[in-house]
């Protein structure tokens, strides 16, 4: 589903380089569930955005689903962000003055979807993440991880079948990050393939492979 194949990214701040990723190649099959490990600025969240074509690679070749990211059209890459992947992130990025279900349906609303669709969708993610009741609640109203939870369910209605989560756990004590991480497993159960960025060795641990990265090398991948 993923291959990268020799992939750099170099930022360029004034005169100095910082090479974040450097020469990374990488396969990740449909429906595995991998962690990815490795200290502030080893260049985890480089990887994610180039997976999840948010970002371009300097050097090298990915290639998502077959399809050579790098030839892709800005629309198109918008339609397989939109339809392939659910980006969950660690400050969950979710709107302030919209419901819990509002947030949901939002990116169904861009996907124009019609309305009995998408209600049924937010119905759907929002019973499976177990917060159907607090549909009408602001995030403001909400505890960390029920924000996170529904973060998930805004993911989960587009039906992607890759979910990227940047840090899912990084601003919720271990227990609520336990709730988070019975959500993804549940996901990975039902088939979706699942890349999960983590500082923490036990949520690292619940992968069925861990790829470590430090200094924009990938110097590990266990299985
Ligand atoms: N937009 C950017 N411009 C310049 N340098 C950047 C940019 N984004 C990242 N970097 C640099 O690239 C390196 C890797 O950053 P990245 O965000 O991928 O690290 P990370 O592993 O996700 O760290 P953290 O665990 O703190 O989120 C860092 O040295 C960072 O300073
Ligand atoms: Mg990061």
């Amino acid at each position: 589903m993923i291959i990268f194949q020799d992939i750099s990214k170099i930022y360029c701040i004034g005169s100095e380089k910082v090479c974040a990723l450097s020469h990374a190649n990488l396969h990740i099959y449909p429906g595995e569930f991998v962690s990815i490990i490795g200290p502030s600025g080893s260049g985890k969240s480089t990887m994610m955005n180039i997976m999840g074509c948010l970002d371009t690679a300097d050097k090298g070749q990915y290639l998502l689903d077959g399809l050579s990211v790098k030839d892709c059209t800005e629309q198109e890459l918008t339609r397989i962000r939109s339809q392939k992947i659910g980006f969950i992130f660690q400050s969950f990025n979710l709107i302030g003055n919209m419901t819990a279900e509002e947030n949901v349906e939002l990116p169904l609303i861009y996907q124009k979807l019609p309305a009995k669709e998408r209600k049924e969708r937010v119905h759907d993610a929002l019973e499976r993440v177990r917060l159907y009741e607090r549909r009408s609640h602001k995030p403001g109203q909400l505890s960390g991880g029920q924000q996170q939870r529904i973060a998930i369910a805004r993911a989960m209605a587009s039906q992607p079948s890759l979910y990227l989560a940047d840090e899912p756990t990084g601003n919720l004590d271990s227990a609520t990050g336990y709730q988070i991480m019975e959500i993804f497993h549940a996901l990975h159960n039902r088939g979706n393939t699942i890349v999960l960025i983590t500082h923490d060795e036990t949520v690292a641990a619940q992968a069925d492979r861990s790829i470590r990265i430090k200094d924009g090398y990938m110097t590990e991948v266990s299985i």
